[in-house]
């Protein structure tokens, strides 16, 4: 498979609770682009449910993609290839779309291109119109979601090095946790950052987990334990209003205060950066935003966050690394790649220079 023979491609991505289906033309382009969240099937259980998730994928993937072929004004055929997220994630969901998209280039003739979910968020600051000119590698992405927390040097397409990550927690998995304990609906991100808009950042002195420490790696659960003990301290039922929106304030500082200074680190090993790149469901954040915008503004490059809906998990992202590849002339007919649970992205298989570390 090459770049040139790229007609429009339609993109799946199910690899956790949201069910995306987009069409992108060759060069990148969105014709349609459809995300159902799956938000309400998972809400009276306080948590994702892998086996509901699958089931609500099966249930709503045809509709969506018929839905975005009728929008585009095309038909399967005229399509030049079909992408789905193979992995990381949850193999229900995986196995749903992954099959799905398998089963529609199948029938109609078209390769299949297997993406990896996070190589769709690394490399979604270089969808077209975002920066003038494009994205150059190499560039610093920050990659923060519910599942992922991870330094990433992006070198290239498929180049990765990974330059530290969580060593618990992730960062959005924290905000979860924390709205959990203030009693706020999940995804808990949105709910505790508008409530942290009329707090106090000061009111509690939360701790900075590994900040000032040599390395890039994160840890949250001492963050989160600290603000459960917060909570465990104070009065039955003396969680007003006022002290909830204290305590999102302070936990959202501290969590800005740890993101600039392991990215700050992760930049002193990645010199050459084009750009910092913030990408996940937790860059839709406007107070970590602002604080890395301050980080990447001393030291000279500009801060790239996509827009808020691509922070989030979304099938541009999944089209648009198919398109990255399909370009650099790295696609391979995907038909017999079997959907990974756990696939980092510096498993992926691709050449790597000699003087580019492929460590994990
Ligand atoms: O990337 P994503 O949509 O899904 C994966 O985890 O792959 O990220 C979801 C995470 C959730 O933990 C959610 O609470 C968090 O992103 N999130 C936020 C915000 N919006 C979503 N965290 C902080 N502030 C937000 N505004
Ligand atoms: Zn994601």
């Amino acid at each position: 498979m090459s770049g040139n023979n790229v007609g429009p491609l339609l993109a799946i991505e199910s690899s956790c609770d949201e069910t995306a289906v987009a069409i992108l033309s060759t060069d990148g382009q969105i014709i349609a682009e459809h995300v159902l969240s799956q938000f309400a099937d998972h809400a009276p259980f306080g948590g994702v449910v892998p086996e509901i998730a699958a089931r609500a994928h099966l249930s709503h993937l045809p509709a969506l993609v018929k839905h975005a072929l009728a929008e585009a004004g095309l038909t399967v055929g005229d399509l030049a290839a079909v992408a789905a997220t193979t992995g990381p994630g949850l193999i229900g969901g995986l196995l749903v779309g992954a099959g799905f998209g398998k089963g529609l280039a199948l029938a109609a003739g078209k390769p299949f291109i297997a993406v990896n979910h996070l190589e769709g968020h690394a490399l979604t600051a270089r969808l077209p119109g975002l920066v003038q000119d494009g994205l150059a590698f190499p560039y610093l992405l920050l990659l923060l979601s519910g599942g992922h927390c991870q330094c990433v040097a992006v070198e290239g397409v498929g180049r990765y090095r990974r330059l530290g990550g969580t060593i618990d927690d992730a960062v959005g998995e924290a905000f979860d946790k924390v709205a959990k304990l203030l009693g706020l609906p999940l995804p808990g991100g949105p709910g505790i950052e508008r409530l942290a808009a009329h707090g106090d950042a000061k009111a509690f002195a939360f701790p900075r987990p590994l900040s000032g420490r040599a390395g890039c790696d994160f840890s949250f659960s001492g963050l989160k334990t600290a603000v459960a003990q917060a909570v465990g301290a104070l009065p039955p039922g003396a969680i007003d209003q006022k002290t909830a929106a204290d305590i999102a304030a302070s936990f959202q500082a501290a969590v800005v205060d740890v993101l600039m200074d392991r990215a700050s680190q992760a930049l002193k090993a990645l010199p050459e950066a084009t750009a910092l790149v913030v990408a996940g469901g937790v860059a839709a954040n406007q107070a970590i935003r602002t604080g890395l915008q301050s980080l990447a503004a001393r030291r000279d490059i500009p801060l790239v966050a996509p827009p808020l809906r691509y922070c989030g998990d979304n099938a541009v992202m999944i089209g648009w690394a198919a398109l990255e590849r399909l370009h650099a002339g790295l696609a391979e007919d995907g038909l017999d790649q079997r959907p990974q649970p756990r696939w980092p992205l510096t498993a992926l298989a691709l050449p790597v220079p000699e003087n580019v570390s492929a460590a994990e």
